[in-house]
């Protein structure tokens, strides 16, 4: 018996290595270029502050006669999935066209500037672009290297909890250097120090684990079926078996010390999924990703879409906002060959024999796609699911230095106002849609200041109830009503009175406050019930099936998935969504590719 496994383990595993090597020998009749064949950095050119020649990039609104030619391939939604793919391609030669509802590119990378401020959506920080790591290469290699990095500070999260018996608001800092926030927090925790060896050492773990799990994104969904059925998942990746535990239940596990465990859990709103839902290594992935500290773009985040767009333009290409898809178009035998673009009043075809949705799971099954064929797709299971967590973003304009404000700029504030972090956040989605007035201080928000010119802006985000906003889902943007506005003030004023109670001089600066509800998500970011990262990140979507079906090639013809929901969210997670799309769709190993360049520009920066 013992040697009939081993054979089909050998067996299946030389079949799998051929179809990983040569797979662009079985998947595509031509030769593929190299996306990454070499280092196409710039020189960085001045940054363009002008706002009208930055609006002609990022603001090009959609015209029949501006549509190329002989289009190669549509991209839906203009946010890092779309712009890196769409990129990628046109680094290959592809004429790509990517078509935005918004009015201007960049999805949850875009800015709106409003009474002299700017503030960025839904970018406050992100891991691993200080060093030239391989998400850095990435970047570097669709945007012309064109986007400069400012480093947060060495404290790039600070977690408050509040402690009720002291009336106090006990501080947790968070270290850019993991060696440095193990030996802080042996300090704070003297008894815990097993624990807090343990908790890093499963982070790293899982982590690599992680990336051994990228190749059940790849290979046949029938061979994923014997693989499983044999029982050798284990001998590929233990992801999938560290994954049956949540979040809650490895620290629960490894502490008694309710404080720790939530300062092991607390950036669970990184991807909105309470502790007690999301599987271990998900917390694992954004430790990691922060585990060297965090970086903002230089300029603000509307940048990187500036940046990528030339590129994709140079190859042919265009970027195309007020471009709303309503409509994935099929032919008679259901391959996807073109969308149906609303722009104003009017409504245009445009057709190109590969389509790809950076729109997320939920539109483009249920409102893009014929009903007759999404009904029959693999992904009903993923569509038909519950909705994520929704946030409340509020915007806040300051008149006065970040150093005048006495308020730390340049890191995240998490802040809790009690213990037992996955509770509180249970209770208010529980509340339904009673509105009392301690719900919205259940929730975790953090805060983010940037200085800019002598004022500050912070973006203060928590989690809210879609519930509550739904009666006015149907109504036109900025007309609402009195009662909206209303609910928005009280709910933001709440926000703002907590942060004042932790920063009084703030209190005398406030010029100007904007508050984005779940009905704004829906708006601006095209989700569906205000949902901010696409599909839930609970533990069921990584369970082996459920993480490999939820790759870029669908089982539409002509159909591909791009951005957060194929692999994770978060910038570099929709990022990497897009490489992992454009190598499914190119049948070349362009991540290898990727691997290689990235080497070789780390050696010769070394020598240098
Ligand atoms: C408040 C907030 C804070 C965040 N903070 C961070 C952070 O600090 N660090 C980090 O790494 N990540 C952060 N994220 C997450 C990160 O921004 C996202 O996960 C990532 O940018 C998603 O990229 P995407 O391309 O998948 O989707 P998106 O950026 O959402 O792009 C999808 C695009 O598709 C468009 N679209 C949808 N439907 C249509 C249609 N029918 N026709 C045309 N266009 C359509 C949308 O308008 C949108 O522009 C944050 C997100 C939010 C909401
Ligand atoms: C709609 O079509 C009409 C007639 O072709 C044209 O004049 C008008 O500019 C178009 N509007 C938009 C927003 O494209
Ligand atoms: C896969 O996802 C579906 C839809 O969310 C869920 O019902 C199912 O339980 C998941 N499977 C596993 C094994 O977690």
């Amino acid at each position: 018996m013992f040697q009939m496994g081993l054979f089909l383990y050998i067996v299946a595993f030389v079949l799998l290595y051929i179809l990983w090597q040569f797979k662009s020998l079985f998947f595509s009749s031509v030769r593929v270029l190299n996306p990454f064949h070499e280092d196409s950095r710039k020189t960085i050119r001045e940054q363009v502050t002008d706002q009208k020649k930055r609006d002609e990039v990022l603001k090009n609104g959609f015209k029949p006669e501006k549509v190329p030619k002989d289009l190669d391939a549509i991209v839906i939604g203009s946010g890092i999935g779309g712009l890196s793919v769409a990129a990628i391609l046109s680094k290959v030669g592809k004429k790509v066209l990517v078509l935005e509802q918004h009015d201007q590119a960049g999805g949850c990378c875009h800015t709106f500037i409003d009474k002299g401020y700017e503030f960025d959506v839904g970018i406050h920080y992100i891991g691993d672009m200080h060093t030239q790591s391989l998400s850095k290469t990435l970047l570097d290699q669709i945007s012309d290297g064109q986007i400069e990095w400012e480093y947060l500070s060495e404290e790039f999260d600070t977690v408050l909890i509040k402690d009720k018996n002291k009336n106090e608001m006990k501080r947790f800092p968070i270290y850019a250097n993991a060696e440095r926030q193990k030996s802080h927090l042996k300090k704070l925790f003297p008894d815990e120090e097993a624990a807090i060896d343990k908790f890093y050492e499963k982070v790293v773990e899982s982590s690599l684990a992680y990336q051994s799990a990228m190749m059940f994104k790849f290979l046949p969904l029938w061979l994923i079926n014997i693989i499983d059925k044999l029982g050798f998942v284990s001998y590929f990746t233990n992801f999938f078996k560290l994954n049956e535990q949540t979040l809650k239940d490895v620290v629960d596990e490894l502490t008694e010390n309710q404080e720790l465990r939530d300062v092991f859990s607390y950036c669970f709103g990184d991807y909105g999924t309470i502790p007690s839902k999301v599987g271990f290594p998900l917390q694992a992935l954004l430790f990691h990703h922060f585990s060297e500290g965090a970086s903002y773009p230089v300029g603000g985040a509307s940048e990187i879409a500036h940046s990528i767009i030339p590129v994709i333009e140079r190859g042919g290409g265009k970027v195309l906002v007020r471009a709303e898809v309503i409509k994935i178009l099929a032919d008679s035998n259901n391959v996807v060959n073109g969308v149906t673009v609303r722009h104003g009043k009017n409504e245009t075809d445009v057709l190109a024999p590969l389509i790809i949705s950076d729109a997320g799971v939920f539109n483009t099954f249920l409102k893009l796609l014929p009903p007759s064929i999404s009904s029959q797709s693999r992904f009903k299971k993923f569509y038909q699911k519950e909705r994520a967590l929704t946030c409340l973003s509020l915007f806040v304009g300051l008149d006065a230095s970040a150093e005048e404000l006495e308020i730390p700029a340049k890191r995240n504030l998490w802040i809790f106002p009690k213990k037992d972090i996955d509770k509180p956040a249970l209770l208010r989605i529980s509340l339904g849609s009673s509105l009392s007035a301690s719900a919205i201080l259940l929730g975790a928000f953090s805060v983010l200041a940037r200085i800019a010119r002598g004022k500050t802006t912070m973006a203060i985000v928590t989690f809210t109830n879609y519930d509550w906003f739904e009666k006015w889902e149907n109504k036109p943007c900025q007309r609402r009503g009195d009662d909206y506005e209303a609910l928005k003030k009280t709910l933001g004023w709440k926000l703002i009175d907590q942060v004042i109670e932790l920063y009084p001089k703030v209190k005398d600066h406030i010029d100007y406050v904007n508050v984005g509800s779940p009905l704004s998500n829906n708006f601006y970011i095209g989700s569906n019930r205000g949902e901010i990262y696409g599909l839930d990140h609970d533990k069921d979507r990584f369970s082996l099936h459920n993480f490999s079906e939820l790759r870029p090639k669908t089982d539409v013809p002509g159909l591909f998935l791009t951005g957060q929901d194929v692999c994770s969210c978060g910038f570099v997670g929709a990022l990497y969504g897009g490489l992992i799309c454009a190598q499914q769709i190119l049948g070349r190993n362009v991540m290898n590719d990727l691997i290689k360049l990235n080497k070789n520009i780390v050696i010769k920066e070394k020598k240098q």
